[in-house]
């Protein structure tokens, strides 16, 4: 499109906004992959609008850096961060579950998909994105597993983003984790009761 067609679009029929992330959030097909594998969804229904604007403040990254999001489900965070205007080349996300692999990829054709399981992604992340990772954010269910297997979780986001810490997203009024048994300083930096349920944004960082 050319600058004069930008201003015709603008002053005749306006270009069209940037999709709210509510209107692609895929329910019916999030519901499915629940059904399928409750454990491993976490939850029946995508996070809302209230909760996904939460992350994109405080999932921004540094000038140059990359977000990574572990489980992007439907896709409605990684939606919500492109709205705000993070380019497309410094959005990563993981999904395990391949429908739900396709559906990210067709959504966002631009920006970096990765299947499978997220505690081998350190292996497989691109060259490019190796060391430019700014923030994790982590929606995959993790106080429903072991002890054992959230901390496998938690070394493959600390070998993918040294130092960087994550944003992990919980229906739990408390921390979704054992922060102090797992070595993390934890702060629940945001919550919102426009979710369901009401959801709290942690964020955790290796204790000092
Ligand atoms: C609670 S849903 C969050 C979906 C989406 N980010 C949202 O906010 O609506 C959890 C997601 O984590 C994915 N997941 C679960 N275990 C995973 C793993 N080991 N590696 C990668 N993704 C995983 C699930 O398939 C699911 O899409």
């Amino acid at each position: 499109m050319s600058p004069s067609d930008v201003r015709q679009a603008t002053a005749s029929s306006p270009l069209p906004a940037a999709p709210a992330p509510e209107e692609h959030a895929h329910p019916l097909l999030f519901l499915r992959r629940w059904a399928a594998h409750p454990l491993r969804m976490g939850s029946v229904m995508p996070s809302s609008p209230a909760l996904c604007r939460r992350l994109v403040r405080l999932a921004w990254p540094d000038p140059g850096r990359a977000v990574l999001e572990l489980g992007a489900g439907t896709g409605v965070i990684s939606a919500a961060l492109l709205a705000a205007g993070l380019a497309p080349e410094r959005l990563v996300l993981n999904e395990i579950d391949p429908d739900l692999v396709a559906l990210l990829r067709r959504r966002f054709p631009a920006v970096t998909v990765i299947e499978g399981d997220a505690r081998t992604l350190a292996e497989r992340l691109p060259e490019r994105l190796r060391g430019r990772i700014g923030s994790v954010i982590c929606g995959i269910p993790l106080v429903l597993l072991p002890f054992a297997e959230q901390q496998s979780f938690l070394d493959a986001i600390a070998r993918i983003a040294p130092g960087r810490g994550f944003l992990h997203y919980s229906y739990c009024a408390t921390s979704p984790l054992p922060a102090r048994r797992h070595g993390l300083e934890a702060h629940r930096a945001a919550w919102t009761p426009l979710n369901l349920p009401p959801a709290s944004v942690w964020q955790y960082r290796r204790a000092a």
